[in-house]
């Protein structure tokens, strides 16, 4: 898939097929997070993957709108350091979207959907992916290919009109 098909076709994807992700393809996914850009080039990610279907199960009660999170064939979970105060964690947050975005379009060029998931309960997050005191789960993305429909460029996405959120030059 080209890049601009990969962004037209990403949507959040939350059901899936029974089709496993094949490790290749995660890696690539994994890859494609480790590469993003960071400020001060800091890379704040740690990127758990979880597959086992239990495990899974138990990650998924971190937030009520996590649900998709059970059923994935697969899903990465965002860790991070606390961070030392609230302008790292700006850093921090917007970095992670980074990373997000950029496994989210490798997994749609593979075809493979994506669904984010907050994560409210962090001592439920600790229990399942047994990362160190002092850290804490960022966010979830579950993958896996969709139930619904192949990914396929959206001719129209539900986004706010193209001149309502450009200005050029000035507001
Ligand atoms: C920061 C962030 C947090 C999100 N959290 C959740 C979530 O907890 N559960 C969920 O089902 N979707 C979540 N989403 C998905 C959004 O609802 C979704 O991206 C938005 O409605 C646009 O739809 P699209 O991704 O299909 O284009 C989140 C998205 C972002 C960017």
């Amino acid at each position: 898939m080209e890049t601009w098909d990969a962004i037209r076709s990403r949507r959040n994807v939350r059901q899936y097929t029974n089709r496993p992700i094949a490790r290749e393809d995660l890696e690539l996914i994994l890859e494609a997070g480790r590469r993003a850009p960071s400020s001060m080039n800091w890379q704040p990610w740690n990127l758990v993957v979880v597959t086992d279907r239990e495990r899974l199960v138990e990650l998924a009660k971190v937030w009520q709108r996590g649900g998709h999170v059970a059923d994935s064939p697969a899903t990465i979970a965002l860790v991070a350091a606390e961070p030392e105060d609230a302008m790292h964690r700006d850093w921090l947050q917007y970095d992670f979207g980074q990373a997000t975005a950029n496994m989210m379009l490798a997994a749609a060029d593979l075809g493979i959907g994506s669904g984010h998931s907050a994560v409210l309960d962090q001592e439920q997050a600790q229990r399942v992916l047994e990362f160190p005191e002092g850290y804490f789960a960022v966010y979830l993305i579950a993958l896996g290919y969709p139930a619904d429909r192949p990914l396929r460029p959206l001719l129209r996405p539900d986004r706010h009109p193209f001149d309502e959120v450009v200005h050029w030059d000035r507001w």
